[in-house]
């Protein structure tokens, strides 16, 4: 079965899921237009998500994808939180942030039951996870509806684990990925980043060492790159940072201006904005703390602070403080990811424009 087949798409094109910056807009957009979308479940309670899942089915008849992430949630470190507040501590004092009020805690949680409750009422035909795959009676849950099972892998031995634990295909995602790299079988993922291969290197190697179809994640922007990804074993691929501009992204003003400006030339992978290593413009809290901090705690419990200073920082016109973006290639962005700002193009604007 090609990929198209298993995920009832027309185009082999998911748009990846980025929680924070899109919702059921973006992805109605793409899979109304011949791709897959993906709605990102990780920062969304239960009540958003069955609104989120409500408007993308009354939005398009097309397949999504509903993703979340399955981290093991760590144990809380009074001690490290102290250390990260006062690393933290003259950025709160410049823009005015109260450490006090900054909730402790984790700020996301993984994939479990009262999620996988919200998704029985939709039955979504595919569902992706980030971090690996949740426990085997979550799994089973999904699978009950007949939903087809995603998740990221970074290298050849994690994409064999997600084969061996049924996954319908494996999302190889390289080093050059925008958000957070999908490392689930390191112990400590900022300490193992050196281990990480570009997308073009980790995709053949997965392709050669697994049956399901492989997609290719991490730095593909335009068809060069889609055609590229085919030629070297992948089925498909995961778009993520190309989406950013569209309009029916919900990437705030200050983020946008970004991605436009000379500044998304350069980008690094942090652990500062949630304790795991995530691809973002290089900004001012990555020049001065980082990029890699010993100081963060473990993910996600360094985000809490860090969006509190970016909440502050983002409403006075300032990305210093702001969130991960991919390294795709600036410029080749599209304006939309439904219809209309391609013309010519028919209703596939992005998908058209992705195979030119
Ligand atoms: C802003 C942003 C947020 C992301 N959030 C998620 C997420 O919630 N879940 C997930 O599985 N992947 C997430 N990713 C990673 C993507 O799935 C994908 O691997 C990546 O975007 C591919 O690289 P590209 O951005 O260069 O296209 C995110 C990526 C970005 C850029």
């Amino acid at each position: 079965m090609t990929l198209q087949e298993i995920l009832g798409i027309d185009a082999p094109i998911i748009q990846a899921p980025m929680a924070g910056v899109q919702g059921s807009a973006l992805a109605a957009a793409v899979s109304d237009a011949g791709g897959l979308g993906s709605l990102p479940c990780a920062l969304l309670g239960v009540d958003d998500m069955r609104r989120e899942l409500a408007e993308i089915r009354a939005k398009t008849g097309g397949p999504f994808n509903v993703n979340f992430f399955c981290h093991a949630p760590p144990a809380p470190s009074a001690e490290r939180e102290a250390a990260w507040r006062a690393a933290l501590a003259p950025y709160f004092a410049e823009f005015g942030v109260d450490p006090e009020a900054i909730p402790a805690g984790p700020g996301r949680a993984p994939f479990g039951h009262e999620a996988a409750d919200v998704l029985e009422e939709f039955r979504p035909p595919v569902v992706s996870f980030h971090f690996g795959l949740p426990s085997a009676d979550l799994l089973a849950r999904v699978r009950g509806w007949g939903a087809k099972v995603l998740s990221s892998a970074t290298t050849v031995e994690e994409a064999l684990w997600l084969e061996a634990h049924g996954a319908d295909a494996v999302i190889a995602q390289g080093l050059e990925a925008g958000g957070h790299r999908g490392m689930f079988l390191s112990k400590n993922p900022s300490k193992d980043l050196s281990t990480q291969v570009g997308t073009f290197a980790l995709v053949p190697q997965v392709a050669r060492a697994v049956k399901v179809p492989v997609i290719a994640a991490g730095g593909i922007a335009d068809a060069r790159g889609i055609a590229a990804a085919l030629a070297l074993g992948a089925a498909g691929v995961q778009v993520g940072t190309a989406f950013l501009l569209c309009p029916e992204a919900s990437t705030s003003a200050v983020h946008r201006e970004a991605l436009k400006s000379e500044a998304a030339r350069v980008t690094a992978v942090t652990n500062l904005f949630t304790g795991r290593p995530a691809r973002s413009i290089v900004n001012r809290i990555i020049r001065e703390l980082g990029p890699l901090s010993a100081a963060a705690p473990a993910f996600p419990l360094a985000t809490p602070a860090v969006t509190a200073l970016r909440a502050r920082a983002e409403s006075r016109g300032s990305g210093d403080f702001s969130p991960p973006v991919g390294r795709a290639e600036r410029g080749r962005m599209p304006g939309s990811a439904g219809g209309g700002s391609h013309p010519g193009v028919g209703r596939r604007p992005v998908i058209v424009a992705f195979f030119r």
